[in-house]
């Protein structure tokens, strides 16, 4: 049911790493039917270790009898408590002379990680030396330090109730929560800038654009995700014109006034046409009748670090709402036994390829859709593993809120968070640099933990804060406590016993408390290529995405960019279902005709034939740098993410570096950029792609730099360029 959409990106070299190794999944879980035979089974299986060893809790590593800390990790061996059902906690979840855990807190990558590296690790310790860079690490290593990190946290703590043993140091801030406090600042600037907007003392262009830019990437768009759809579908004024005390009215009047004049700076003629997208005039049909008896469509991007159970999640969802029939169900559970990974059923209705399914993990963002009360909901569940973060970010860019799964398990939920390959905070940031300002917090495999409060409260309290530093309001974030494995809390109220201290919406009634962003019918038709379907036996092309602003039909006329071809669409389907009209916000599957196939790829836009999307390899970008540990120089070498385009960008310029809170230059011409930086760049793109600039476009004008595997920058398009 699900479709897969396969971006044509990639893995980095290094996941070749993994290639060669056997993971042993089979060994670690059995699914059975019933959720309890699941549980005990599952538990049981941790318990199986050869006589005269201990099994390592962090990565499954049996160690001799002999050895006081693991072998591989460097994990104390009775290092964790356990939580009883009501968050007390005893010292016996190792059993004497055992070692073992009831209920280990290592995720499956995780052990499958260091199942693989067994062969190759040294015997004794390695002391990682801080001096090194962790890029250049290899793998093994840096997943050495991190433990190495976490028993220096474990044994510097006292831990009176719950192990909550955190590599983290949350009380002195992190690089990033630097990065993001900033953003916080310019959050509470732009605010501010409003209140002045209001008394109409904003005098330059210059200034203004910098008030529309910083106050999207430090959170609160001005026009972004502040409007949201009003029950009868009408378009209202969201918590933003409240927070700062202004009419929603005067708010709409004066944003207008602002992007006007950000557009006045590059006239909002198209370059190419002499066409100006004030002269666009949206027919009749484009605009939604509220009458119109259908749901709204709502993008959410199911996004976390590796293994927190996005695919179980989503796939269990889909079964529970009738999604997934019970033969299906019946033959994911019957070919996931068979290959010894019974505990992937649910996974494998979103993992479809054999590759995924051999590894473990999701490579490419999966596509379904189901129905809650209120939403016709595209679910995009979208890929953990850090190499297949440019899948997630293609993928997520259609986002309109998202659902943030983490492992409450000991270890997963902190290796999550880790500054250097934690996906959670990598996602975060990358969901929020997309305009998403709502998402909902899973805090899954709570069945992991004995469904303690303590746990829940703590996950709670660390991402709690590390969110609100990447511009997250709290009174957006949603938490819901679930167990995917065991059903709890997903679409019905949890079992009572388990759940006692919970009192929140289910999973389903949260997803239906989001609101749906502002959609612009007015603007012409843009629609970025997120996936092509080619048929060549019927000489036809598909185009998957989702559309940014306009409307199409069957029948209507779309210029096909960069190729710079007119097709015409010969038809139209949303959910595998045939419809006439899509607009601004849905997610559908255009089937062109009158086009060769080698004029269509991915990346590609879908515009308007009068008003053709900008397309061009030089752009000015404003950047905000994270977390680095080697500076951007001119010259350096990068990947340049735009929508569902990647090209590799070279920055040919820094032009200046900037005050993050007012936006004004502190430098020219620097000689580089350093980490939580703000500056304005030049890049040349090896190739060109579809662009436009953020005042006018915010989908086609947001971007993110990436190098050696990590997100070094989020920015957005300040400028064309002439193509090189
Ligand atoms: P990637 O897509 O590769 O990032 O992984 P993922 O986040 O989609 O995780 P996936 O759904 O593949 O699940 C990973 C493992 O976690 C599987 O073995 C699941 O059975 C297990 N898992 C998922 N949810 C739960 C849960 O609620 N409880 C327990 N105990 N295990 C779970
Ligand atoms: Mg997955």
């Amino acid at each position: 049911m699900p479709l897969k959409v396969n971006y044509g990106v990639d893995y980095n070299d290094d996941y070749n790493v993994y290639e060669d190794d056997n993971y042993h999944y089979d060994d670690l879980y059995e699914y059975e039917n019933e959720k309890r035979d699941i549980t005990h089974q599952t538990k049981a299986k941790q318990e199986v270790i050869r006589t005269g060893a201990w099994r390592c809790p962090i990565c499954t590593y049996d160690n001799e009898d002999s050895m006081s800390e693991c072998d591989i990790c460097g994990a104390l061996r009775n290092c964790l408590v356990r939580i009883s059902q009501t968050g007390d906690s005893t010292a016996d979840t190792f059993h004497a002379g055992g070692g073992r855990c009831k209920s280990s807190g290592a995720s499956v990558m995780a052990k499958s990680l260091f199942a693989s590296f067994r062969h190759r690790a040294p015997a004794k310790s390695v002391a990682f030396e801080a001096k090194n860079d962790a890029v250049l690490i290899e793998d093994a290593f840096i997943i050495r330090r991190n433990f190495q990190e976490f028993l220096r946290a474990f044994s510097s703590q006292k831990h009176q109730n719950i192990n909550i043993a955190a590599p983290f140091k949350f009380d002195s801030p992190s690089p990033d929560d630097l990065v993001s406090t900033r953003l916080h600042s310019s959050k509470l600037d732009s605010k501010a800038n409003f209140k002045r907007l209001s008394s109409l003392d904003m005098s330059t262009r210059e200034r203004e654009k910098n008030i529309l830019i910083e106050s999207e990437l430090g959170t609160e768009g001005p026009n972004s995700s502040s409007a949201s759809v009003a029950r009868d579908g009408g378009v209202k004024e969201r918590d933003f014109a409240s927070d700062c005390g202004i009419k929603p009215e005067i708010l709409v009047s004066r944003m207008r006034s602002v992007s006007l004049s950000s557009k006045s700076r590059t006239g909002n003629v198209n370059e190419e046409t002499g066409t100006s997208n004030l002269e666009y005039k949206p027919e009749a049909w484009m605009i939604p009748d509220q009458a119109e008896d259908r749901l709204s469509q709502l993008n959410l991007a199911i996004v976390g670090h590796v293994d927190s159970g996005k695919s179980t999640l989503s796939g269990r969802l889909l079964h529970l709402l009738g999604r997934i029939s019970q033969k299906e169900m019946h033959r994911h559970e019957k070919e996931a036994k068979q290959q010894g990974k019974g505990s992937f059923a649910y996974a494998w209705a979103l993992d479809e390829s054999a590759e995924e399914r051999e590894r473990g993990i999701t490579m490419t963002v999966a596509v379904a859709f189901f129905n809650s009360r209120k939403y016709h909901v595209v679910l995009l569940d979208s890929p953990g593993h850090r190499d297949f973060v440019p899948n997630m970010i293609s993928g997520a860019t259609q986002a309109d809120a998202a659902i943030l799964v983490v492992d409450a398990s000991m270890g997963s939920f902190e290796a999550g968070l880790d500054p250097i390959g934690g996906q959670t905070r990598e996602h975060a940031l990358l969901i929020r640099s997309f305009g998403v300002d709502q998402i909902i917090v899973v805090v899954n495999k709570m069945d992991v933990v004995e469904y303690s409060q303590e746990r829940f409260e703590m996950v709670k309290q660390k991402l709690g804060t590390f969110l609100r530093s990447c511009g997250f309001k709290d009174s957006s974030v949603l938490w819901v406590p679930a167990s995917s494995m065991e059903n709890q809390n997903l679409v019905a109220t949890p079992d009572e016993r388990l759940f006692s201290w919970f009192h929140g919406p289910c999973l389903l009634d949260a997803i239906d408390s989001l609101q749906l962003p502002a959609r612009d019918y007015s603007k012409p038709l843009l629609m970025p290529i997120c996936d092509i379907i080619k048929s060549q036996s019927q000489g036809q092309v598909s185009t998957c995405g989702k559309l940014v602003t306009g409307a199409i039909r069957t029948g209507s006329k779309v210029l096909i960019m960069p190729s710079r071809e007119v097709a015409t669409i010969r038809s139209l389907e949303r959910d595998s279902q045939a419809c006439k009209i899509a607009r601004s916000g849905d997610n559908v599957t255009v089937n062109l005709q009158g086009i060769e196939n080698n004029h269509v790829t991915a990346g590609g836009v879908l515009c308007h034939p009068d008003f053709p999307v900008r397309v061009s390899n030089h752009l000015e970008l404003k950047i905000l740098v994270l977390d680095i540990k080697i500076p951007i120089l001119s010259g350096s070498q990068l990947e340049l993410h735009i929508h569902h385009a990647k090209e590799a960008a070279t920055v040919v310029k820094i032009l200046s570096l900037l005050d993050p809170k007012t936006g004004k230059v502190t430098k020219k011409s620097p000689r580089c950029i350093l980490a939580k930086q703000n500056a304005v760049v030049e890049v040349v793109l090896q190739g060109s792609v579809c662009v436009e600039e953020y005042a006018k476009s915010r989908a086609l004008g947001r971007v993110s730099l990436r190098s050696s595997g990590r997100t070094v920058a989020l920015g957005l398009v300040t400028q064309i360029m002439k193509t090189q």
